[in-house]
C-alpha cells in the first residue's frame, strides 16, 4: 500500500470560535499544524502519494505542505465546492489514485490522533481479503460515534452511525476514523453528489454482502473534536504517549519552540507547550497546556489544561484551569477561570472580573 486519501473537508470546526482562519487540522498540536502528525506517521507506514480531501477553508493546507517533499510525501489537493460528505469526498479524489482495482487504499478522517499500527490494518486487510478493513478502538460513551460490532472473526456485522435509541448502542466498539479499502470499492461510491461513508456506503456493503473487516486495538486513540481534546492531544504528543515523528523536539515535559522566552523560575509540567514567540513570565506555572504563538502568560498566573490562543494574554496570578483562550483574547490579572470556560476571540476581561473563591 503506498496511497493514502486524507479527510480534512466538511462544514468547519467545533474550534472555529477560537482559530476564525486556521481550519482544525492546521492548528499547531505539538508545535506544528496537526496534520503534520497524521502525515509524517502514514509516511513512515510506507505512504508514499496522499490525497487530501478538502473543502472548508482549503487554501490554507497548500501554502503550508506543498508537494509535500519536505515530509517525503507527493501531495496532491482536491478542493469540493460544495462538500462533498465522508464518502463524496473519497469519491472525488478517486481519479488521483493510481493505485490497479485490488489495491489497498489507505483512507483516514483529519481529526484523529492515534498509535495505530498502520501497517498491521494493512496486514489484516490482506489476510482476510476485506473489500474495507476499518481500525476500531473501545470508548466508554460511544454515542458520538459510529458504532461497529463484530463477529468472532473480526467481520463487521453492522454499521451504526450516531445511535439515536439505548437498543442500538449494541456494542463499546466504535470506527475510529481509518480505513483500508480496496482500490474498486471507492470507484463504486456514487460521484457527483454528496455521500456519507458512514450513514450510506459502509450500511450498503454490508446489505450486499461485501466484507467489511474490523481490527480492535487499545492503542492511543482521541478524536480531537474539542478545544480541551485538543490540548489534551498536543500534551501527549510532548509527553510521548501519542507516538509521532513529527513531534519537533524531543518528548518530556514540555516543548517550548524556538522564539518563545521562558523565564527561569517558571515551571512548565505536563506536556505544555510554548508557541513561537511566546512568552511564559515569571513565577508562572503551566501544565498540559497548548501556549499558541505569542500569547504572553504574566508573573504568577497559574495555567493548568488550557488552549491559549494565538496573541493572547493571561495576567498575573490568573488562575486557569480546562480553560479556552481564543486568539487575541485578554484574562485580565487575578481571573479565576475554571473547566469549560471559552473567552471569544479578541475579548477582555478586566482583571478579577471572575472569581470562584468566596473570600474577599
Ligand atoms: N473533504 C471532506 N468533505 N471531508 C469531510 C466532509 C466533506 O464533506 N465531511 C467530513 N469530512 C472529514 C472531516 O474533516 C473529518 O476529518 C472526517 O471527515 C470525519 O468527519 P467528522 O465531521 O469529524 O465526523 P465525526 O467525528 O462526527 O464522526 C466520524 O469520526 C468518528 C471518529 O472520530 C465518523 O467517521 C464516525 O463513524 C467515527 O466514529
Ligand atoms: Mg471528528
Amino acid at each position: 500500500m503506498t496511497e493514502a486519501i486524507l479527510l480534512v473537508g466538511g462544514k468547519g470546526t467545533r474550534l472555529r470560535p477560537l482559530t476564525v482562519h486556521t481550519p482544525k487540522p492546521m492548528v499547531p498540536a505539538a508545535g506544528v499544524p496537526f496534520l503534520t502528525h497524521q502525515l509524517a506517521r502514514a509516511r513512515a507506514a510506507g505512504v508514499e502519494h496522499i490525497v487530501l480531501a478538502t473543502s472548508y477553508l482549503a487554501e490554507v493546507f497548500e501554502p503550508y505542505f506543498g508537494d509535500g517533499s519536505s515530509l517525503g510525501l507527493h501531495l496532491e489537493y482536491v478542493t469540493e465546492r460544495d462538500p462533498l460528505g465522508t464518502g463524496g469526498a473519497i469519491r472525488n479524489v478517486a481519479s488521483r489514485l493510481r493505485s490497479g482495482p485490488d489495491e489497498p487504499v489507505l483512507i483516514f478522517n483529519g481529526d484523529i490522533l492515534t498509535g495505530l499500527d498502520i501497517q498491521a490494518l494493512v496486514a489484516t486487510h490482506t489476510e482476510s481479503g476485506a473489500d474495507v478493513s476499518l481500525h476500531l478502538t473501545r470508548v466508554p460513551d460511544p454515542r458520538a460515534f459510529g458504532l461497529v460490532p463484530t463477529d468472532a472473526d473480526g467481520r463487521v456485522t453492522a454499521f451504526l452511525e450516531k445511535p439515536q435509541t439505548p437498543e442500538e448502542i449494541v456494542t463499546d466498539q466504535i470506527n475510529a476514523g481509518a480505513y483500508v479499502f480496496r482500490r474498486s470499492v471507492i470507484d463504486s461510491i456514487p460521484a457527483g453528489r454528496p455521500v456519507s461513508v458512514e450513514r450510506e456506503t459502509f450500511p450498503g456493503l454490508l446489505a450486499a454482502g461485501a466484507h467489511l473487516q474490523g481490527m480492535v486495538d487499545s492503542t492511543y486513540w482521541l478524536d480531537l473534536g474539542t478545544p480541551q481534546a485538543f490540548v489534551r492531544g498536543s500534551a501527549d504528543l510532548v509527553l510521548g504517549r501519542a507516538p509521532s515523528p513529527a513531534v519537533p523536539g524531543p518528548c518530556g515535559e514540555y516543548l517550548v519552540l524556538p522564539t518563545a522566552k521562558v523565564a527561569p523560575d517558571a515551571k512548565l509540567t505536563g506536556g505544555t507547550v510554548v508557541g513561537e514567540g511566546a512568552l511564559i513570565a515569571e513565577g508562572a506555572r503551566v501544565a498540559g497546556s497548548t501556549v499558541l504563538a505569542g500569547a504572553v502568560v504574566e508573573p504568577g498566573a497559574v495555567v493548568t489544561d488550557s488552549l491559549i490562543g494565538a496573541g493572547a494574554r493571561v495576567g498575573e496570578r490568573a488562575v486557569l484551569t480546562g480553560a479556552v483562550v481564543g486568539d487575541g483574547a485578554v484574562v485580565g490579572a487575578d481571573n479565576e477561570l475554571r473547566e469549560g470556560v471559552r473567552v471569544w476571540c479578541d475579548a477582555r476581561l478586566p482583571a478579577g472580573a471572575v472569581r470562584f473563591s468566596s473570600d474577599a
